[in-house]
């Protein structure tokens, strides 16, 4: 954890003291106006945002108040303005409200931009700021937590949807040797690729082009797996593969990744390392605090079996 001046930070007379895996946690001794923070989606229930960023906030000593809002649909506007009214410094964004994000916004990074979605919005005043953290946070999982670069690889990506499009500028920004896409409906495809041409070497095809080809590592985000299913990815592409990374969290060994352990993949990984580094970029940006997320992938991991 690394700690930064900011806003609404680390107050006077927090002293650090230690937590059992011997990293710094902050004791509030002061108090002050508690700050608040909502996710908003329909339906709501299932997120994890709210003991994620309690469990941040615990560990890095901000004092932070984070609910889940149920928007209404149709109603994004109006329960957004509520919240603000009420003192509200930011929000997660998630289905199905992510576009409705990107449209209440008056700043939008070039990540939100390039994913033509909102995952995190900030508010001063008048100004809505608006990001995308899934990429980097997918990002920063594979290489920071489990310890693969992207620089100079061969990276497969299937799926050419909301998730694959947040996962474009991140992944090229990584410098892969070459990025493909792959997808059902090769327009979408070749339509990513095109938005990804300037930032970096990428193309988009079919999966049957993919016969014959190997990759380095292997991203599925397709929605494929919540319904159980498997994209139809020859399992030739994992012949010298490092990684077979299922962005869906939490659904254990999809087919997916069954059909990578059986061809060899010796490291599979699922979604919850990118749920929890979305959630602490969000958590830097609003309180200049990077908090540790080893604790929160601990606590809702399933395993994969
Ligand atoms: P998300 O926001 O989760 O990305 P989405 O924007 O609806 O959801 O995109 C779903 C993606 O999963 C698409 O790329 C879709 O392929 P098509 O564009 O060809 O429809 C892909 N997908 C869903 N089910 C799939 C399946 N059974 N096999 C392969 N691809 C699938």
């Amino acid at each position: 954890m690394t700690t930064a001046a900011a806003p609404g930070g680390p107050k006077q007379g927090m002293a650090p003291i230690s937590n059992d895996r011997g990293s710094a946690v902050h004791e509030v001794t002061s108090v002050g106006a508690t700050s608040r923070y909502a996710v908003i989606g329909n339906p709501i229930q299932q997120s994890k945002s709210p003991l994620i960023h309690r469990m941040f906030a615990q560990a890095t000593g901000q004092d932070i108040d984070y609910t889940a809002i149920e928007g209404p649909l149709g109603g994004f506007a109006g329960a957004v303005d509520a919240f603000r009214a009420a003192g509200g410094l930011g929000m997660n964004i998630t289905a199905p409200f992510k576009l409705d994000a990107f449209a209440y916004a008056t700043e939008r990074s070039e990540r939100a931009q390039l994913a033509g979605a909102v995952n995190a919005m900030k508010f001063d005043g008048d100004r809505v700021l608006a990001e995308n953290f899934d990429g980097v946070g997918l990002v920063r999982d594979v290489t920071h937590n489990l310890g693969c670069t992207l620089k100079g690889k061969r990276v497969l990506l299937l799926g050419a949807g909301g998730a694959a499009r947040g996962a474009l500028l991140p992944f090229l920004e990584q410098a892969p040797a070459e990025l493909v896409i792959a997808n059902r409906s090769v327009d979408k495809a070749l339509e990513l690729a095109k938005i990804g041409a300037a930032k970096g070497r990428v193309r988009g095809c079919a999966y049957t082009d993919l016969v014959g080809q190997t990759f380095d590592v292997v991203f599925n985000a397709t929605s494929a797996s919540l319904r159980a299913e498997l994209p139809p990815v020859p399992a030739g592409v994992f012949a010298n593969c490092a990684l077979a990374y299922e962005l869906a969290y939490g659904k254990g060994l999809t087919p997916f990744l069954r059909l990578a352990q059986n061809a060899g993949v010796k490291q599979l990984a699922d979604g919850v390392g990118m749920l929890a580094e979305q959630a602490a970029e969000a958590f830097v940006w609003w309180r200049g605090v990077r908090p540790d997320t080893l604790a929160v992938i601990g606590k809702l991991t399933v395993p994969l079996v």
